[in-house]
């Protein structure tokens, strides 16, 4: 087929990549110079494992391009662009336009909405475009996205039109997964369900981890394995640490539940699971001031790690950054070093190597899980592990979220 994708984000760029693999043509559209520049000389301007070579191996598929008239003759065209909230309401303002300029390029193309948006967007793009537009959300989650995108755990065709969701189903079929056809709404709200309920599993270990930390004998870490064993619980997304960031579960949450206030309706659980979220940082600043001996006024604060997660560069919606600005308000010198992070903060030095950064800090806190971290050995000062990787034999001052010291 003759595959279209709209904006080259993580969500985009993997998008088009492994559609190109599975031997359709594929046209790119990215309107940022800089960043359809760095596509187009084979450098993607985002960091997801896989990205590179698989673009690079697939080149005579896929083309890269700022102009929608490149749709022209696509049976498919996916929207990836953002849906960023403003005041905590989904913004759909780059939805429409991308439609919009869609509708000017292509003939007879079924437009499949793939950003995360709210009930009845798809209805409302049609009514503003004409256009017979299919909602078939994603579930791939950044650092594993390759993987995600080709064997996804289901496939979600949300649209009235049944040869608009053929067409989509053909698309995916290469993957093998489950598909559910369905209404546009339907699909629109199982993405925010989706997200909603991993984001509040996430809440409800951070909080069970509170209460770890102050019973003697209690490690959550060990919870969560005794829990996920539990096939009805399951073991993912019990992690516990400095609480869920990225540029998705802080922006879902916090538009469904404002669409659910809009609607009449209060989403009480998930806006616990929002403000427990909040909270995570107070949490891991206090637990660093007991590490540094009850304050950490002058004192050098060594950062590992500052992405939102490991394996990618992104740190949108990360944390760690919120934290930065907590500690320098408690006049603490904060330093880092993160393998990937794609960041400049004013006033922080980046260390280039994560020994420099223990090196050169009175304290050190492990925040991301990076792989290379998961080894350290720290014996002459304290160490946090906010995101419990470590194991706390290699350290002599050592705390972490969820455990009881
Ligand atoms: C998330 C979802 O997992 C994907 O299914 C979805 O497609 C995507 O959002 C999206 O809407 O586009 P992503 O944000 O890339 O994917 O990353 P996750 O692996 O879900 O992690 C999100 C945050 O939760 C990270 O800060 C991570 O460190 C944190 N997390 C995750 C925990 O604190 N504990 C866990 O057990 C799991």
């Amino acid at each position: 087929m003759k595959i279209g994708v709209v904006g080259l984000g993580y969500i985009g760029s993997v998008t088009a990549a492994v559609l190109a693999s599975a031997r359709n043509k594929v046209v790119g559209i990215e309107i940022d110079k800089t960043r359809l520049d760095s596509f187009k000389s084979g450098e993607p301007p985002i960091y997801e494992p896989g990205l590179k070579e698989i673009l690079s191996k697939n080149k005579k598929n896929i083309k890269f391009s700022s102009d929608f008239s490149e749709l022209d003759g696509s049976d498919v065209v996916f929207l990836t662009v953002p849906t960023p909230t403003v005041n905590g309401k989904i913004d759909l303002q780059y939805i429409f336009s991308a439609a919009e300029s869609v509708q000017k390029a292509v003939t007879d193309a079924v437009v499949v909405i793939k950003s995360t948006v709210v009930p009845g967007t798809a209805k409302e793009v049609h009514k503003r475009t004409g256009l017979t537009i299919v909602s078939n959300p994603e579930f791939t989650r950044e650092g594993t996205a390759i993987e995600d995108t080709r064997r996804p755990n289901r496939v979600i065709i949300g649209a009235t039109d049944k040869k608009a969701v053929d067409i989509v189903d053909r698309v995916w079929a290469f993957t093998k997964a489950p598909v559910i056809k369905t209404t546009n709404e339907n699909a629109e709200m199982i993405k925010y369900a989706s997200n909603a309920f991993l984001a509040t599993k996430i809440s409800f270990i951070n909080e069970i981890a509170n209460l770890c930390e102050r019973i003697p004998g209690c490690d959550v870490e060990v919870i969560a394995k005794g829990m996920g064993l539990d096939q009805r619980i399951a073991p993912y997304f019990l992690k516990a640490g400095i609480g869920f960031g990225g540029s998705c579960f802080p922006k879902d949450t916090a538009a469904l539940a404002s669409f659910a206030r809009e609607n009449g309706e209060t989403m009480s659980i998930i806006e616990s699971a929002i403000k427990v979220n909040d909270e995570r940082l107070e949490r891991v600043l206090k637990l660093l001031k007991e590490g540094a001996g009850g304050s950490l006024v002058h004192k050098k604060v060594g950062i590992l790690g500052v992405t939102f997660k490991e394996n990618t560069d992104d740190v949108r919606g990360s944390q760690i950054v919120k934290l930065i600005k907590m500690l320098r308000a408690e006049t603490a010198t904060v330093g880092f070093y993160d393998p990937k992070a794609k960041i400049e903060l004013d006033g922080v030095y980046r260390f280039p190597t994560k020994e420099r950064c223990v090196e050169d800090s009175d304290i050190v806190l492990v925040a991301t899980e990076w792989p290379e971290f998961k080894n350290l050995k720290i014996t002459n000062k304290p160490v946090v592990d906010a995101k419990r990787i470590l194991n706390p034999r290699n350290f002599k001052s050592f705390k972490a979220v969820g455990l009881y010291t």
